[in-house]
């Protein structure tokens, strides 16, 4: 028999970014929260996305650092990799960020439940098949934040052994001597670029006629370049058939006839929102063909009370974004009339090297919304800082609005490419989303010796002058 239901000021579906944070926010803010999650808490941000990738290329850059050590002065012999002790590096953060957020959860009196939520009519959650029992629970709000899983394409069923996803490859003990990544966005690109970095030889293949679509094509060639520059083979515009795996090796098949024999395929081909597991029947909550569940600017469903976000719904699949949604869900649940988030402003990091990062529209997406642009390229090979560091191969490029008299008015967009070029990215984020000009950006002092000099010389060459 299940108990009489509880009630909440808010029932969360999923421990995401998204999930965690509107339960974070909203406990701060004293409302009375509960949160489902079936797997562990902190989703796939944490256990099988941006922490355990980000670690395993920081191993990466170690690698590179090491093996250039004998520049600095530094004998250091040359470097091998023991791919295990990563894996056990990677573990202990997850697992200390895992125990973390826990914590910090039940600190905010948050309750906790393990298992599966579904949501009823009338905003009625059931929990099951976890350590919680069957549970059931009311809520005045409800969000929905399930969050997504990896896309297959068919012919590269995952099978642990040649073909794997992202959740797969995360854990891998040791890495392959060949592998054949299909996809070239911000995952593949990334998996690339550790992979080669740690000796295996990758080949990169992307349907589209370049890799990391959504980028500014000044910053994609450079990519590009120095992905090829480290012997990772980038093909675009090809498609793939299927696969006949041998012994110890796969052969991919091209869409062109050709194919390419590698120990592993890593599909990185984007991800699908897993709405199917939310029940929902008999709620008025929208989904579409391709499974997102459909919500206003203000993340609501059209059930009343009833929230969607992150991952599940057709915004862009960032861990910051899901943060940012399930704080907007709190502040409208307490009535504060927040404003919707400028999805086409949010930053981008890519962690591939060379790092990506961005906010704003690209040169080419401005063009086709219209703006008459003027933009400013400036390089990192002069940069003084990243010249000490050894890694000055990149550029800060700034998209701005034409004025009448043929200067830069409203910048629309910032896209760098080059060495830590995410932690860059701040102020070219603010400076987007406060919609500053170039001018006012270039009034700012950027310290010396700082990689950020970058794009505040940017800034100025788009004022007509400059220093360097
Ligand atoms: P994505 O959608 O960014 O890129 C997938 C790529 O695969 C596209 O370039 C697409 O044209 C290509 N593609 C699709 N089907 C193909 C086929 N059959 N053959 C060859 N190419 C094909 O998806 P991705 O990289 O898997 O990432 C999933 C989500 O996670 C994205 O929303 C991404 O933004 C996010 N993410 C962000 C990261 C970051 O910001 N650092 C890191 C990892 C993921």
């Amino acid at each position: 028999m299940v108990p009489t239901a509880e009630n909440f000021d808010l029932v969360i579906i999923g421990g995401g970014p998204a999930g965690y944070a509107a339960a974070l926010y909203g406990a701060s803010a004293g409302l009375h929260i509960a949160l489902i999650e079936r797997a562990k808490l902190g989703g796939t941000c944490l256990h099988v996305g941006c922490i355990p990738a980000k670690e395993l290329l920081e191993t990466a850059a170690v690698y590179r650092t090491v093996s250039r050590a004998g520049e600095f002065g530094i004998n250091a012999g040359s470097p091998s990799v023991d791919f295990g002790v990563t894996q056990a590096r990677k573990q202990q953060i997850v697992d200390q960020l895992t125990t973390g957020l826990t914590g910090l959860l039940k600190r905010r009196t948050v309750t906790l439940f393990d298992g599966t939520g579904t949501l009823h009519p009338g905003r009625v959650v059931r929990v099951s098949g976890g350590a919680s029992g069957e549970v059931e629970l009311t809520g005045d709000h409800v969000l929905l934040a399930s969050g997504s899983v990896p896309r297959t394409i068919p012919g590269f069923e995952v099978d642990g052994r040649f073909v794997v996803t992202s959740d797969e490859l995360l854990s891998l003990q040791t890495l392959p001597a060949t592998a054949v990544v299909i996809g070239g966005g911000a995952i593949g690109c990334e998996f690339a670029s550790m992979m080669a970095d740690l000796g295996t030889e990758v080949t990169v293949l992307e349907a589209l006629p370049k890799i990391l679509p959504g980028c500014d094509d000044d910053i994609t060639k450079l990519v590009t370049r120095a992905f090829s520059k480290r012997g990772i083979e980038v093909r675009t515009g090809v498609t793939v058939t299927g696969h006949t795996p041998g012994e110890k090796t796969t052969v991919v098949a091209l869409g062109d006839g050709q194919s390419i024999e590698t120990e592993l395929v890593v599909v990185s081909v984007g991800r699908r929102p897993l709405s199917e597991t939310l029940g929902l029947e008999g709620t008025a909550v929208e989904v579409t063909e391709r499974g997102h569940v459909v919500v206003d600017e203000r993340c609501r469903t059209a059930e009343p009370g009833v929230y969607a976000a992150g991952d599940l719904i057709a915004t862009p699949a960032l861990a910051h974004v899901g943060f940012a949604e399930g704080m907007l869900v709190v502040k409208d649940v307490l009535g504060e009339d927040p404003l919707p988030i400028a999805y086409d402003r949010v930053p981008w990091c890519i962690y591939c090297h060379p790092e990506v990062a961005f906010a704003g529209l690209s040169e080419e997406a401005a063009k086709e919304a219209g703006y008459d642009v003027v933009t400013a390229k400036q390089r990192y090979g002069g940069n003084g800082r990243a010249m000490i560091v050894g890694d000055n191969e990149g550029m800060v490029k700034i998209i701005a609005e034409r004025n009448a008299d043929g200067g830069a008015g409203q910048i629309l967009g910032v896209h760098m490419v080059g060495p830590w070029v995410t932690e860059q990215l701040g102020q070219a984020y603010l400076a987007v989303n406060w919609e500053a000009t170039a001018a006012e950006v270039a009034q700012f002092i950027q310290p010396h010796p700082t990689m950020s000099e970058v794009f505040g010389e940017a800034a100025m060459a788009l004022t007509g002058r400059s220093l360097h």
